[in-house]
């Protein structure tokens, strides 16, 4: 695990876009895991400037999301389909039809989540999996219990992330109970992660994933397994970590080679 501990998430999220850049110049048809929620909101405008100034091609690029809620069209404002339509794809030159979002509006879910396996598969896998943090320490929306070799399929928020995500819908019985998720198996297949964490309020739980016990009952701590774990984060995400002095002393350390 590789923990950088930024000054502000606006430059955490410039490392992850560069991050990206990388990737993508070294396999234009990479395959990009991503996320949705307030965390990456940042890093998606850095790569669509990345895109406009710099030329950034998404051509051959292949895209999975982490989730969905079940029970809302592609065109509800608060789908993750609407999400990434108006934060990401639009805006980049990525062709539609490389891009996967589990269809929410399923009605047989248990179909559905195989396919969705069977298609990161098809494509060889996802190259590198961005991820936030609940912060009930949940991974895509594998909440608290969730198995660790969980694979794609329904789950039921808890009320924390309902209410954390309240915000988004217009009145509290709206937000949908159930979604489809990735597993946190299905996460842990990515070649590389790089989870993104900002501000107070994610600083126990990320803590409690980083260099607390590995458990199901927080989720992201199951990253620790992971050969190629990348965590950027603020300062205000790290104020709980108990050794933020050696992780900072490892970046500013870093051979050449290992720097983006
Ligand atoms: P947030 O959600 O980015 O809206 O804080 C993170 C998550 O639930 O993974």
């Amino acid at each position: 695990m590789e923990i950088l501990i930024q000054p502000s998430k606006q430059e955490a999220c410039a490392l992850g876009a560069r991050w990206i850049a990388r990737l993508l110049r070294a396999k234009p048809n990479a395959v990009l895991g991503l996320a949705t929620g307030s965390t990456p909101v940042l890093l998606y405008q850095e790569l669509i400037r990345l895109h406009r100034e710099e030329g950034l091609d998404f051509q051959a690029v292949t895209t999975f999301n982490l989730d969905e809620y079940l029970g809302l069209a592609p065109t509800h404002l608060a789908s993750y389909h609407h999400f990434m339509r108006e934060n990401l794809f639009r805006h980049i030159n990525i062709c539609e039809k490389n891009t996967h979002i589990p269809d929410g509006l399923t009605t047989d879910v248990p179909d559905t989540c195989r396919k969705y396996e069977d298609q990161i598969q098809a494509a060889g896998g996802i190259d590198l999996q961005i991820l936030g943090i609940g912060g009930d320490g949940h991974i895509g929306f594998n909440e608290p219990g969730s198995s660790l070799a969980s694979r794609t399929r329904i789950k039921t928020l808890t009320e924390r992330t309902r209410q954390d995500n309240a915000p988004f819908f217009d009145s509290p019985n709206e937000i949908p109970r159930h979604v489809l998720t990735m597993g946190v198996g299905t996460i842990m297949d990515a070649r590389e992660i790089v989870l993104l964490a900002f501000g107070e309020t994610k600083a126990q739980t990320l803590a409690a994933a980083v260099e607390g016990p590995v458990t199901a009952s927080v989720p992201a701590s199951i990253l620790q397994f992971h050969e190629k774990a990348t965590f950027l984060v603020d300062e205000a995400a790290a104020t709980h970590l108990k050794r933020a002095d050696y992780y900072r002393w490892v970046d500013a350390n870093k051979p050449k080679w290992q720097q983006v």
